[in-house]
């Protein structure tokens, strides 16, 4: 039996970066580490222990994590974490750039991770990587919200040169379906009426004989949640089957996030993709057919080494056709270890910043005008918190299709899903109102 009793009413504090994984591996620990008498409290002064969960996808997301590393660090009389991707990617380095960190954990330890803190067992390093490990969410788990994520895949094993995740997540694993049911369940009951469903690359989930899709089809037969939305498809692993069951369940979200990366067939064949532009593009059209109206977003990346002028045009020519809600759009990072580290003709940065802003210009332009064309529809969105404009109080939202509302309504409370007119926008959010 462990023995920990001592540190039951200890106070701990959780900083993420990085993405919807990060943000899950955290919830998973705090929802443990509450599960064994810790309390989690949202300001960093108050805790006995500090937990940074940082991220390593760009040279810029790992030093702002360790900037606040830098910070905490200076905060008398606390334990420090350092975990998640960063860790499992600088590890030792990480000591020699900031003095007083505790304990260094990767993301596929975290069971470990709660021993430590909880006080029974006293190792502080755990690089290692176990490849089968996936975790759930405890009983102790209490959504903040009322959309909850739920975690069906880790790792990837796609490897595309310019990206560090599959050296940090190690291989791909799929939750058993009757625990990604449960724990939907779970969420269910705590007041979630919204679930995501998260990983690298959830296409690829495969368990026996369950694929994606099944998974799916099983999700909306066993639990009764009103809204499943599923986060990142890569555009190799897509079936166009599953446009079908997004056309015939109006409670899967009619929205997919979808990374391009790129234009140019000759970028994309450096960065290991595994698709053309064409490909990508009559992908979209085929859904667009089988669902008409679904909202697609995107990842692009810009300053890819050797990326021409050409290249890039072919780029913008892509987003104008795709023609996407919104973009995700980076300058390409240098990644120690990936396989595009070694690739010559890097982009100079003045370069790869013009890039960057027209790339932007056009993908705010495109996702105005999309937006603009829903101005007068009427579309139930799920109240999820509220926002302060001005002298006003609005409630906040999104529809289906993921894009913003900000409500302003009486009779409505937090977590109802209620029925708007888009009346008009506030730069690319919709003010709704609820009366016709
Ligand atoms: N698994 C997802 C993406 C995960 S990382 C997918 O394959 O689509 C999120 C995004 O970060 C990527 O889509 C990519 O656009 C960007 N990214 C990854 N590595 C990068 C790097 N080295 N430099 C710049 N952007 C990068
Ligand atoms: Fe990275 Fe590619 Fe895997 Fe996405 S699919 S996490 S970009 S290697
Ligand atoms: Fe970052 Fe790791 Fe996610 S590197 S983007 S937190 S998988």
């Amino acid at each position: 039996m462990m023995n920990n009793t001592g540190r039951r009413g200890e106070r701990v504090f959780i900083r993420t970066f990085g993405c919807q994984m990060n943000m899950y591996d955290s919830q998973f620990i705090s929802s443990a580490l509450q599960e064994i008498g810790f309390i989690e409290v949202d300001d960093a002064q108050e805790a006995d222990i500090i937990i940074v969960n940082g991220c390593s996808i760009r040279k810029h997301a790992e030093d702002r994590a360790i900037n606040w590393i830098h910070r905490y660090s200076r905060l008398d009389n606390k334990r420090i974490a350092v975990i998640g991707c960063l860790a499992q990617n600088l590890h030792d380095q990480l000591r020699e750039k900031v003095e007083g960190i505790d304990i260094i954990c990767g993301p596929d330890n975290y069971n470990e991770l709660v021993d430590i803190i909880s006080g029974s067992s006293r190792e502080m390093n755990l690089p290692g990587r176990k490849t089968d490990v996936t975790y759930s969410l405890t009983d102790s788990y209490r959504p903040d919200r009322f959309s909850g994520f739920v975690s069906i895949t880790r790792g990837c094993e796609n490897f595309c040169s310019y990206c560090v995740v599959p050296y940090l997540r190690g291989k791909l694993r799929s939750k058993d379906p009757s625990a990604v049911i449960s724990e939907i369940l779970h969420l269910e009951e705590k007041g979630c009426r919204e679930i995501t469903l998260l990983g690298q690359n959830v296409l690829a989930y495969k368990h026996g004989d369950t694929g994606f899709t099944e998974l799916l089809e099983m999700i909306l037969r066993e639990s009764p949640v009103e809204r499943i939305r599923f986060l990142t498809s890569h555009p190799r692993d897509v079936r166009t089957g599953l446009f079908r069951i997004m056309r015939d369940n109006t409670r899967v979200c009619p929205h997919i996030h979808l990374p391009l990366q790129a234009g140019s067939d000759r970028i994309l064949k450096l960065m290991k993709r595994g698709y053309s532009s064409g490909e990508y593009l009559r992908l979209l059209e085929k859904a667009r057919d089988i669902l008409p109206g679904l909202a697609v977003t995107t990842d692009i990346i810009v300053g890819f080494p050797s990326e021409t002028e050409d290249d890039f045009s072919m780029t913008m020519e892509a987003v104008r056709s795709s023609r996407f809600d919104s973009a995700f759009t980076f300058i390409y990072s240098p990644r120690e270890g990936t396989a595009a580290w070694r690739f010559p003709d890097e982009v100079p940065l003045e370069i790869k910043k013009q890039r960057l802003q027209r790339l932007n210009q056009l993908v705010m332009e495109i996702r105005l005008d999309i937006l603009r064309e829903q101005i007068g529809k009427r579309i139930k969105i799920l109240l999820d918190g509220t926002a302060q404009r001005g002298e006003n109080l609005y409630f906040k939202g999104r529809t289906p299709h993921f894009r913003n509302v900000l409500l302003d309504c009486g009779e409505v409370k937090e977590g109802d899903i209620v029925e708007v007119t888009l009346e008009k926008l506030e730069k690319f959010t919709f003010i709704g109102k609820c009366r016709r």
